[in-house]
C-alpha cells in the first residue's frame, strides 16, 4: 500500500503537535507547519515547512512546497488558530480581520489548494480543527465561536460536493484542552469597561478550565479516527463532556442551553 501523506498546520505545538505524532506513528507521512520551522523544534519523522495563515502567498507557497515534497497531499488538518476574546462592542476591527483571515480564510485557501490534487487521486480528508464554543456559543468569545462556526460551515456544506470523490471533509470540536493555549489567548477588553468584570471572571473561568482540561493527544486519537474512518462523520467533539452536553443540546430548548452555558462561566442573567 502506498504511504498516505498529511499535512498539519501549526504542528509545532498543543493539538497540532499531538495530531502529527499520532498521524505519524499509524504510518503516514506527516508534514507540519510552523511560521518559524527554522527555530521550531525537531521531532523525529515529521517535516516542517514554513506557512503564515495571515499571508496569502505564504499559503500558497505553503501548498505547492508539500506539493513537492510528497507528490501528494491525501490528509489536510486545519488545525492552527488563534483563540480571541473580549466583548462584542470592543473588538478592534484589524483584529477581527485577523482572526478570520487565520481561522477561517487562510485554511479555506489552503484546502482550496490541495483539493484538486486529492479529487483526482479519489482519496482525500480534510479535518477543521473547530471548538465546542461553535456549538455552546459563550458571552466574551463572541469573534472566536463565529469563526469556528464558520470554518465549520465550510466543511458541513461542501461535503457532499466532495464525497463523489472519495474526499471527505469533517470538523472536530475540542472542548477544554491542555496546551497552555490560555497564555496565548489575545484578549480586547479595556481597563475602564463596563463589561470588564464580567469578561474576567469568563476569561478565569476558561483558564482554570483549560488548565485542568483533556490531552491534546485525546484530541489527536479523535483526529486520527476521523482521518481514518471509511465514512468520516460531519462533527466530532472531544473534551468538557461532549457525549452529555451534546445529548443535552438535542433535549433542551436552545434559550436553557445558552443559559446553562453561559452560567457556568459566571455569566448569572
Ligand atoms: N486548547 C483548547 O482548549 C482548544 C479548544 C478548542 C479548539 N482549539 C483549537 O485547536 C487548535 C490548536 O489549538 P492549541 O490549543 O493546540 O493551540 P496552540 O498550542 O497555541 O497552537 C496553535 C498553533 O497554531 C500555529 N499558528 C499560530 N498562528 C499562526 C499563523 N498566523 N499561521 C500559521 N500557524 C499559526 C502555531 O504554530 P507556530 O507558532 O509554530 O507558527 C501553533 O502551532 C486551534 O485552532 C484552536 O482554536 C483549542
Amino acid at each position: 500500500m502506498t504511504t498516505r501523506t498529511a499535512l498539519v498546520t501549526g504542528a509545532t505545538s498543543g493539538i497540532g503537535a499531538a495530531v502529527a505524532v499520532a498521524l505519524r506513528d499509524a504510518g503516514f507521512r506527516v508534514i507540519g507547519t510552523s511560521r518559524n520551522p527554522a527555530t521550531a523544534p525537531a521531532v523525529d519523522g515529521i517535516e516542517l515547512l514554513e506557512l503564515d495563515l495571515e499571508s496569502r502567498a505564504s499559503i500558497t507557497a505553503c501548498a505547492a512546497a508539500a506539493l513537492e515534497l510528497a507528490g501528494h497531499v491525501d490528509v489536510l488538518v486545519n488545525n492552527a488558530g488563534e483563540s480571541q476574546s473580549g466583548p462584542l462592542e470592543e473588538l478592534p476591527l484589524d483584529a477581527l480581520d485577523r482572526l478570520f483571515q487565520l481561522n477561517v480564510l487562510g485554511p479555506v485557501q489552503l484546502t482550496q489548494l490541495l483539493l484538486p490534487g486529492m479529487r483526482a487521486a479519489g482519496y482525500g480528508r480534510v479535518v477543521m480543527v473547530g471548538s465546542m464554543l461553535a456549538s455552546f456559543p459563550l458571552p466574551y468569545r463572541s469573534s472566536y465561536a463565529a469563526s469556528k462556526a464558520a470554518i465549520k460551515a465550510f466543511a458541513t456544506a461542501a461535503r457532499k460536493e466532495l464525497t463523489p470523490y472519495g474526499v471527505w471533509l469533517t470538523t472536530v470540536e475540542p472542548g477544554s484542552i491542555n496546551t497552555g493555549i490560555s497564555t496565548r489567548r489575545t484578549k480586547y477588553v479595556a481597563d475602564d469597561s463596563p463589561y470588564k468584570g464580567e469578561c474576567d471572571t469568563v476569561i478565569a473561568r476558561l483558564d482554570a478550565l483549560e488548565a485542568e482540561g483533556t490531552s491534546a493527544e485525546e484530541v489527536a486519537a479523535t483526529v486520527l479516527a476521523a482521518v481514518q474512518a471509511e465514512r468520516p462523520a460531519s462533527l466530532y467533539a472531544r473534551g468538557s463532556n461532549a457525549p452529555l452536553v451534546f445529548a443535552l443540546r438535542r433535549i433542551a430548548s436552545r434559550g436553557l442551553v445558552e443559559a446553562i452555558t453561559a452560567r457556568k462561566f459566571g455569566v448569572r442573567h
